[in-house]
């Protein structure tokens, strides 16, 4: 994708679509108003004819207005002029590139930037541009055979400036904006490859080719007998039960000399059956999703590397697939983590925090200036918070804020939930240092505490995206989330914000 900016009205650009707004009530937006005064009153006559709409979510496709030197004008409702804030205008934004994706244009310009958002500077709306039209482009064609619906050919993203002075900032928006589709889309790729395709191996050659021809970056992959050797019985207990070989994968991307890295440890169970506690059938299809904690945590070394961030940052998954059969751990059995540690494996389903714990305690080496691991870990989680919000954990509250805040600024939001010595006693086992899991209350956080068991010294964070990190239902497939959230807490760390 290109982009440019510009400050010309958007009537006088001879472009293949330009996108305007209207508001409640009639009230049009800056390049409403322009189109609207070229055209000799096209606009307000449609809106009067009930043909074009300010409702948020419609949009009008108009062609060869008069007056108006772009082919196509899509004009998109902006709903209550003083509610539109980043998440109406990422929502606007959607709604006309979903309207100009089903035409033959190639290249768009944005005039939705003129608008005032509420607390959004023209960085920020150059990158929520180029952001929601990604989101909107993306598709995931690569298992389906025969002729594929060809892809939009928009190639170009023109965003409207009020002044010159704006242009840096804007196209660094829309820079980063870029670096993020890329590291949110390849997450989507993972994660919605199946569990026959997207194995361990498969994410770690992944990783691998990231690191190929970049001399910032480089990726080391550890197999069993290099697990074994560093005692990481906790991890091995769950791959126990398949053939498909599990593998921790460590990326390292060195941007800034020899600063402290920021560590970002990822989920990546390819499959989860359960185990020996076999889940039920239903929807099981979508624990091919289970690694999607290891997709975006890949997804925004993507980004970092590509922004060229200076800032030092490590990636580590633990890859496996989680599987009942012959060999595989049963409930009872205690296992030993790499921490030293032993953990009795009261259900065999509860195997996230099992391969995390030793990812943590192998992390360690690296003294990361934060820790943050990112996992589908708990359907309490989705009972929770849904699909709106993925949960923070933190035994520290500059961190904690720093990534809700990063969350709120990327529209990519998280919430705060606790830890505890209360709920962490809920772990409590008679025969090993502890269980695996805390019984039926307050799941999510209980699982938030083992993983605490492993993180002492280290300023750390957990993310739970079993909510966040895809969609079911007729919109089936991998968010990207939380990519958005990471890399604006990246970006933030390493002074590239504006
Ligand atoms: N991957 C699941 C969590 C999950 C379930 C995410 C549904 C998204 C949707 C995890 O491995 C798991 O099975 N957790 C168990 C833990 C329980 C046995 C303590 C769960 O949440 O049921
Ligand atoms: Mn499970
Ligand atoms: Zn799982």
């Amino acid at each position: 994708m290109e982009y440019f900016t510009t400050t010309s009205k958007p009537s006088r650009r001879a472009v293949d679509c330009v996108i305007v707004g209207v508001y409640n009530r009639g009230k049009l937006g800056a390049g409403a108003i322009d189109i609207d005064k070229a055209s000799k009153g096209e606009i307000r006559r449609l809106i009067k004819s009930g043909d074009v709409s300010s409702q948020a979510g419609r949009c009008a496709m108009l062609t060869g207005l008069p007056g108006v030197k772009s082919s196509r004008v899509a004009v998109v409702g902006l709903g209550k002029s003083g509610a539109f804030d980043a998440k109406q205008f990422r929502r606007a934004v959607a709604t006309a590139t979903q309207a100009i994706s089903r035409t033959k244009a190639k290249q768009v310009l944005n005039s939705l930037t003129l608008e005032p958002v509420s607390g959004a500077s023209p960085y920020y709306l150059a990158r929520h541009s180029v952001e929601a039209t990604g989101e909107v482009l993306y598709r995931f064609t690569k298992m389906k055979s025969g002729r594929k619906k060809a892809a939009s050919p928009l190639n170009k993203i023109g965003l409207s400036i009020l002044k010159k002075g704006d242009a840096a900032r804007s196209m660094l928006g829309a820079t980063h904006g870029d670096g993020i589709v890329a590291g949110a889309s390849l997450a989507r790729d993972l994660g919605n490859l199946p569990a026959n395709v997207c194995t361990p191996a498969y994410l770690a050659r992944t990783a691998k080719n990231l690191a190929m021809g970049n001399g910032k970056l480089s990726t080391r992959v550890l197999n069993e007998t290099e697990m074994k050797r560093l005692g990481m019985g906790s991890l091995l207990s769950v791959t126990a039960g398949t053939r498909e070989p599990a593998k921790l994968i460590v990326m390292q991307y060195k941007g800034a000399g020899s600063d402290k890295p920021v560590v970002l440890v990822g989920k990546g169970v390819t499959f989860d059956a359960g185990g020996i506690s076999l889940k039920p059938g239903l929807g099981m299809d979508e624990m091919k999703f289970d690694m999607c904690g290891a997709a975006s945590v890949i997804g925004t070394m993507a980004a970092v590397a590509r922004m060229k961030l200076p800032i030092n940052l490590n990636v580590v998954v633990p890859a496996v697939e989680n599987l009942p059969s012959g060999t595989a751990t049963k409930p009872g059995d205690i296992v030993k983590s790499m921490s030293g540690q032993t953990i009795e494996v009261l259900n065999t389903d509860a195997e996230g925090r099992l391969i995390l714990c030793d990812a943590l305690t192998y992390s360690r080496r690296f003294k990361p200036a934060a820790i943050i691991d990112v996992a589908t870990l708990t359907g309490a989680c989705v009972i929770a918070l849904g699909a709106h919000r993925t949960a923070v954990m933190s035994n520290d509250d500059a961190l904690r804020s720093e990534l809700l805040t990063a969350g709120d600024n990327a529209e990519d939001r998280a919430w705060p939930m606790p830890l505890g010595d209360d709920y962490a006693e809920q772990l409590k086992s008679n025969f090993a240092d502890m269980a695996n899991i805390g019984g039926p209350g307050a799941g999510a956080v209980t699982a938030a505490c083992f993983l605490g068991k492993f993180t002492d010294g280290m300023k750390w964070a957990h993310m739970d995206i079993a909510g966040t990190a895809w969609k079911s239902g007729a919109k089936k497939g991998a968010s990207g989330r939380p990519v958005p959230l990471l890399t604006e807490m990246l970006l933030a760390r390493s002074g590239a914000l504006p």
